[in-house]
């Protein structure tokens, strides 16, 4: 079997190296497809790539095929089959949204090209690296020869964190949980939506209180981020890279019957009114081997509305702030 090469950048960071270990150890395809892992990270991170490395060799993980550890950009990127863009700049104290979107918004212009030019061209990639929705599009408008819709970005942790949340209220399994939706962008305006959710089949906004939905819920979902920072000191990671590879194998092998996830993806000709041109959060089913479509014909409340208009302009106005990299 011909090996899948997977591209995982910033892979000496706290996500990128959970994430090295999964996919090595057959998380990603299962237990039969061999595996390339390429490492990629800043020079002065070479020493830390090194060493993961030797462990992944000590692991002997029976798919683990080769590693390419390198810091050009051109060998990462080439012949990747997956690409996983972890790397960029943590957000550090007193640094505003707009400081964050302008530094690490450079470093994704330069990856799109790289995907556009090395890559297999029919590379499937997954931006983690924050603002993720916005350095998605970054890199697709910098990958002229690829399809926007070769490009996503994460807000499976979102998800996950939400259907979390909803089993824990309800004294359930998660996997009770069924079509829940996170609208909009990986920030604090997203929108965790239970309008359309089941739990064993029944409404689950019948189940729960509304005051509770929005007074608690939906700011427990869209602050998780920040408070796993103020509680702990470091941001997601283990969780991060888990969903990552979730958010992956649904994509590769298709969602559950009746249900969906939520998932970053181009906008243009979306069925919601949302304006074209994002990488916006929808519902999203993935019916064969890496296609997906946004779940249609959901009625949509006014105040659900109300919350995905939020963030659309919270995307539209990042997009105005990083405008001359696309
Ligand atoms: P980290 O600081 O531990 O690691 C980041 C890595 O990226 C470092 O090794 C750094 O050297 C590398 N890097 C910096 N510039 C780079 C470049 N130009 N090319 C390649 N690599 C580069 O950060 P952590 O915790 O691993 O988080 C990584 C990113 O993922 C952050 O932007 C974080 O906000 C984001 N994130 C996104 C989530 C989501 O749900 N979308 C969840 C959790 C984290």
């Amino acid at each position: 079997m011909k090996p899948m090469r997977v591209l995982i950048t910033g892979a000496a960071g706290h996500v990128g190296s959970s994430l090295v270990y999964r996919v090595a150890a057959g998380d990603l395809f299962g237990l039969q497809q061999p595996v390339i892992l390429h490492l990629y990270d800043i020079d002065k991170m070479l020493p830390e790539l090194q060493g993961e490395m030797m462990e992944l060799g000590d692991c002997a993980f029976p798919l683990l095929k080769d590693v390419v550890v390198t810091t050009e950009i051109d060998e990462a990127f080439g012949d990747v089959d997956v690409a996983f863009l972890v790397g960029a700049f943590p957000r550090k104290k007193g640094m505003e949204r707009r400081d964050l979107l302008e530094a690490n918004g450079k470093i994704f212009p330069a990856q799109g090209k790289a995907l556009n030019d090395y890559a297999n061209p029919d590379v499937r990639v997954v931006v983690v690296g924050n603002p993720a929705n916005t350095n998605c599009l970054i890199t697709a408008k910098n990958a002229p020869d690829l399809d926007p819709s070769q490009f996503t970005a994460l807000t499976r942790l979102d998800h996950n964190r939400g259907i979390g949340m909803l089993a824990s209220k309800l004294d359930a399994y998660v996997s009770d949980i069924t079509r829940f939706t996170i609208w909009g962008n990986h920030s604090g305006t997203q929108f965790p939506d239970i309008s359309h959710a089941l739990f064993k089949g029944k409404p689950v906004s019948e189940l729960i209180d509304f005051d509770w939905y929005e007074k608690d819920f939906i700011p427990a979902v869209q602050q998780r981020g920040s408070e796993i920072l103020r509680v702990r000191g470091m941001s997601s990671t283990v969780s991060a890279a888990i969903c990552t590879i979730k958010h992956f194998k649904s994509w590769y092998y298709g969602t559950n019957e009746d249900d969906w996830v939520s998932k970053a993806v181009y906008s243009t000709g979306n069925p919601y009114g949302i304006e074209d041109d994002l990488y916006y959060s929808f519902p999203v089913t993935c019916d064969s081997e890496l296609a997906y479509s946004i779940v249609e014909g959901l009625e949509i409340n006014e105040f659900c509305e109300k919350m995905m208009k939020i963030s659309e302009q919270e995307l539209i106005s990042e997009r105005d702030i990083i405008r001359d990299l696309l």
